[in-house]
Formats: structure tokens, C-alpha cells, sequence
């Protein structure tokens, strides 16, 4: 059987870490995978997690088995992370958790429930969309569909195209949205787009699934969730699929959940159920070290505000990059307006210039980014930006 299978290129995200790693021009510049960067251009294990690592060590007594679910406690502190402590949701016990390897595996277990309760779903993804997202959820066997998300010209949202597409979502199909920090473009819905969502929803009856995988690195960690709150208080079904890979640090520990919030008590254990099932018939449990440090964290108060202080620090740092991007581009005489950098949020933004110009960055720069343009802001630092921003501006 082997012979009838052909050799793949390599995944167009991780594949630049590779390539990265194969260049031996010591100016390159890595704006490729989503990871976050200190300014010597490292991911070094964050503060809290290096201390709940060093607690765990002491304390955990066995190497047992945590089920196909995965650690309660994990579960109750991420769902008060993303839905705040006292969501009607959780009053109403409406709710049912189960830790997953990463949001990568956070969304194929959600879709598989989905194809489950409804085989004739189609998943309604942004266009553009997270480049796995497409591959990972048809894989399931769903039927993709994309709806209009952002518009070049004006570097946002094109929001009444995409509530003009979403009108032919029906009662039954998922509507992917992306929680915060757009991936790959860095462009939000603002609260009042969420609102129209959900009213959209509500009326149609389909069951938004939102893959919020950078809580905390937009606005605050509450405004992130804005969306997610929202639509788990007003509607009747919600699938989310979360990531601690980016707020943790915790990339290679893989540790996601999905949350998924049902009509009522009984409905939330059933699917609840549901979920168990189909982990246990795919890799029968996840891992257990990265959910316990979260767990840890989340409920340890000095670790917690180690967390959180380390948490904003990132995000400043990205948001303070954004600003001196634009003002180098600017000062280099860039033709185009990059002023859109500023006014999104998260790891990405486009630079929105063609796969050309992103190829001419890599040859004659060996600078990294998607083809489409998508760079991670938190590669930029103090040392790259002149030599950064000059390649950009003589590509345009
Ligand atoms: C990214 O978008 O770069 C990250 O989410 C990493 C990945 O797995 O693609």
C-alpha cells in the first residue's frame, strides 16, 4: 500500500521553521510561526511555569491515568478563564469541559461531535482563516464553505459582505469565528460585530464555534472574551475550541479544551459524554504535565499574578512593536500606508503586498513570513527593525 502514497511538501506554516533554520545569513529574520519572541529573539519558558513545573515536581504522587477528559480541575479554571467565574452559563450548568491535546486537537474533537450530531454540517470558515483550519476540519469529513472576512483595500473587516454570506448559514452548520487576535490577519470584530453575529445566529440557528487561541494578547483577558461570553450567555449551542500554547508559553506541552455550552444541564452531560467518546476511540486520553502547570497557575494566587504580569508584558511588547514598524516604515519612505499595523491586534498582521514581494523578502533578505504576507509581529526587535523595514520598503 506504502507505494501508492507520494511525497508531501511541507505544512506552508511549519515548514518555514525549517527553512528558516536551514539559512545561514546571520541577518534573517523569522516572522513566520505564530510564537512569541523576546526581544533577543528567544521563547524562553515563562516565570510561572518554570515555578508551577518545579511545584508539580514535589507534589504529583502518581503517573496514573487522568481519563479521556482530562483533569477536572483543569477544566473548571479554563472555563472560568474564558467565561469568567460566574457565567450564567456555569450557574446554569450548561457547560461541559474536556482538556484536549492543543486547540489543534481542541478543534477536531469539537468537529467530530459536530459531524456527529449533524454528518450533514457545513463548517463555515473566514476567508482567509488560520492555514491548518481548512485541512484539520475536512478531514473530519465536514463540508467547508468560506465567508468574506477581510477586506485589502481598507486593511478591516468587510463585515457586511460576511453577514451577507452568513444569512445562508442554516440551523444545523457551524460558523468558525476566531475569538481574538484574527489569525492570520490581526483584525477583530468590534463588540457591536459580535452583537450582529450572535443576532444572526439566534435567528438562523446555526451554532457559532469560536477558536480563541490568544486570549490575553488583544486588549485584556475579559475583552478578549468578549465574544465568547456573549454568545454563551445568548445562545442556545456554542462550541469553543481554546488553546494555552501563546498565554502559557506552552507550545510544545499541547494543552487545549474544548467548552461547549448546551441548551440546558442535560444536554451539556450528554454531549459532554459524547466528547469522552470520542477522545477515548482517537488517542484515548491527552497528556496530563501541561494542563496540570495551567491548573497550577490559574489556582495559585501568587502564581497567578506572576502569569498575569508576564501575560501583559507580551502583550505591550507587541503592541509597543506595532508602533515603531510603522514609524520605521514610514521613515524609510514607504509608498504604501502601513498605518492598518497599528490598529490591529494579536501576533499577525498582513503587510498585504503580493507572494512576489514576500518571496523577494526571503531570497535577497532571507527575511520569513507566509506567502500571503501574514507576519508575526513578535519576531520584530530592536536589533531586525532598521534592517526589516528597509528590505519591506524596497520591495513595494
Ligand atoms: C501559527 O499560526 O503560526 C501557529 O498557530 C502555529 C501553527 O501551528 O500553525
Amino acid at each position: 500500500m506504502f507505494e501508492k502514497l507520494s511525497q508531501l511538501p511541507n505544512d506552508p506554516i511549519l515548514g518555514l521553521m525549517v527553512a528558516f533554520g536551514e539559512d545561514s545569513n546571520p541577518s534573517k529574520i523569522d516572522l513566520g510561526v505564530g510564537v512569541y519572541k523576546t526581544e533577543l529573539g528567544d521563547t524562553p519558558v515563562m516565570a510561572s511555569v518554570k515555578q508551577a513545573e518545579r511545584d508539580i515536581w514535589e507534589l504529583e504522587q502518581t503517573k496514573l491515568y487522568i481519563g479521556p477528559a482530562g483533569a477536572p480541575e483543569f477544566s473548571t479554571a479554563i472555563q472560568s478563564l474564558l467565561l469568567g467565574s460566574s457565567h450564567p452559563s456555569l450557574i446554569d450548568n450548561r457547560v461541559a469541559t474536556i482538556q484536549t491535546p492543543g486547540g489543534s486537537g481542541a478543534l477536531r474533537v469539537a468537529a467530530e461531535l459536530a459531524k456527529k450530531g449533524n454528518p450533514d454540517a457545513t463548517v463555515w470558515v473566514s476567508d482567509p482563516t488560520w492555514g491548518n483550519h481548512i485541512p484539520l476540519l475536512s478531514d473530519t469529513g465536514l463540508q467547508i464553505k468560506t465567508y468574506p472576512y477581510y477586506d485589502v483595500a481598507s486593511h478591516n473587516v468587510s463585515f457586511d459582505a460576511m453577514l451577507e454570506t452568513l444569512t445562508q448559514a442554516k440551523a444545523g452548520d457551524l460558523v468558525l469565528l476566531h475569538g481574538c487576535c484574527h489569525n492570520p490577519s490581526g483584525a477583530d470584530l468590534s463588540q457591536q460585530q459580535w452583537q450582529a453575529v450572535t443576532q444572526l445566529a439566534s435567528e438562523k440557528g446555526f451554532t457559532p464555534f469560536i477558536d480563541i487561541a490568544y486570549q490575553g494578547f488583544g486588549t485584556s483577558l475579559d475583552e478578549d472574551a468578549y465574544g465568547v461570553r456573549l454568545m454563551a450567555e445568548q445562545l442556545p449551542e456554542l462550541l469553543i475550541a481554546s488553546s494555552c500554547s501563546k498565554n502559557f508559553g506552552i507550545y510544545r506541552e499541547r494543552v487545549g479544551s474544548v467548552i461547549l455550552i448546551a441548551k440546558n444541564a442535560e444536554q451539556a452531560r450528554a454531549n459532554g459524554s459524547q466528547l469522552a467518546r470520542i477522545v477515548r476511540g482517537i488517542y484515548s486520553m491527552p497528556p496530563s504535565h501541561g494542563a496540570a502547570v495551567v491548573a497550577h497557575i490559574l489556582s495559585n494566587d501568587n502564581l497567578r499574578q506572576l502569569w498575569l504580569s508576564e501575560l501583559d508584558g507580551m502583550r505591550q511588547r507587541i503592541f509597543q512593536l506595532r508602533g515603531q514598524l510603522l514609524t520605521q516604515l514610514n521613515a524609510k519612505g514607504a509608498s504604501s500606508d502601513f498605518s492598518f499595523i497599528t490598529q490591529q491586534s494579536g501576533m499577525f498582521s498582513f503587510l498585504d503586498i503580493s507572494s512576489a514581494q514576500v518571496q523577494r523578502l526571503r531570497d535577497e533578505f532571507s527575511i520569513y513570513m507566509t506567502a500571503d504576507s501574514r507576519i508575526n509581529v513578535a519576531g520584530v526587535n530592536s536589533h531586525n527593525i532598521d534592517y526589516l523595514s528597509s528590505a519591506i520598503v524596497s520591495v513595494l
